[in-house]
């Protein structure tokens, strides 16, 4: 097959951030996708409807003109959120879900939830007023084994959630693990998941094996050759619970090639590519479209794009840096690559 054409694709989980560093990524996004479910995890953090409203502005302001991209905001759940938020935006129109980070889990989480429990109150206001929670599924716990914390995150908190709350709309952010796509699986409707190009084609050997690989540092981190599998089979297998998010994280590059590097890909110029060629391995090009343009917006009851993105069956060389002002490098710099994609 030397080429594919599909209705242009969404990006339910990305992080576009602000300021210089937006301004140099927001093509790359705008580029292959129609929208992007944009992550709240800024400094200071997008706690407020107000405060969603301004990034949101922002974000349309650093796009290319007439990129016809929708950037659709998320508010970042702390311990302070005030119910009143939550039904602020419920109510505003361009936030589109709530966010729960672990404190300290990842970039940027230190002001995320320390006890899930203390967040029920929103989470039930969350359920009866139908606003998805994203949910990144990694306990912060010193004596748990760092491969181990989306399991634990599972066994210890997502299990009670939808338990207690089963009719909240729940995303599981950048599943990386068996156990997660069995979670998944097993809930109802309301229950999905996002899989990013990374977790689909790399185990953890590209981040370890023959020395450290900084670009491939990401959380939750990548896992054993299992995982991946189990992720990639997720992916191809057609059920709607599992949908495109890049996750596609920048970070400058010395802070990423550092003795404490930064957990983040910036995977936006490569992304669609990576996910090609992953479906290509499986054989399953033919479910790319429905895990690409059509599970994410179905969950997110929004319309399905009618734009059109045509895939080539083409070797390129991955973008070596990712803007001429800001030094920030792609994943897979330089790399050769077998699919390129261009709007129709
Ligand atoms: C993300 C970031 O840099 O904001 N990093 C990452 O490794 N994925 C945060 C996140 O989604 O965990
Ligand atoms: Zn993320």
């Amino acid at each position: 097959m030397d080429s594919l054409s599909i209705t242009q694709p969404d990006d339910w989980h990305l992080h576009l951030r602000s300021g210089v560093m937006l301004r140099a990524v927001a093509r790359y996004s705008a580029q292959y996708f129609g929208r992007a479910i944009v992550m709240p995890n800024l400094q200071p953090p997008v706690t407020s409807v107000a405060l969603a409203a301004a990034y949101r502005r922002e974000i349309l302001q650093a796009l290319p003109p007439d990129s016809g991209f929708t950037p659709l905001m998320t508010l970042y759940l702390t311990q302070a959120t005030p119910v009143t938020e939550i039904q602020a935006a419920a109510a505003s129109g361009f936030i589109f879900g709530v966010k729960l980070y672990p404190a300290g889990a990842t970039t940027n989480a230190e002001h995320g939830v320390a006890d899930v429990r203390a967040v029920y109150p929103l989470l039930a206001e969350m359920q009866r007023l139908d606003l998805p929670l994203l949910v990144h599924a990694e306990v912060n716990d010193a004596a748990v084994d760092v491969f181990d914390r989306e399991k634990v995150f599972i066994e210890r908190h997502l299990q009670a959630i939808v338990r207690e709350f089963p009719d909240l709309r729940v995303v599981v952010e950048h599943l990386t693990t068996q156990e997660a796509v069995d979670f998944v699986w097993a809930q109802g409707p309301k229950v999905a998941s996002t899989l990013t190009p990374q977790h689909l084609l790399f185990n953890r050997n590209a981040l370890l094996a023959g020395g450290v690989r900084p670009h491939f540092y990401c959380l939750p981190v990548l896992k054993r050759e299992r995982h991946r599998q189990a992720l990639l089979a997720a992916a191809v297998s057609g059920n709607p619970k599992f949908f495109l998010g890049t996750d596609s994280a920048p970070h400058l590059t010395h802070l990423k090639q550092s003795a404490c590097g930064c957990a983040g890909c910036f995977n936006a110029p490569v992304a669609l590519a990576l996910y090609a060629q992953a479906f290509e391995q499986a054989g399953a090009l033919d479910k790319l479209e429905g895990f690409a343009s059509f599970y994410g917006a179905d969950f997110y009851r929004l319309p399905r794009n009618s734009a059109k993105i045509r895939l080539y069956k083409q070797d390129w060389q991955a973008p070596t840096a990712g803007d001429p002002d800001l030094d920030v490098t792609p994943f897979l710099a330089g790399e050769a690559l077998a699919w390129q994609a261009r709007l129709d």
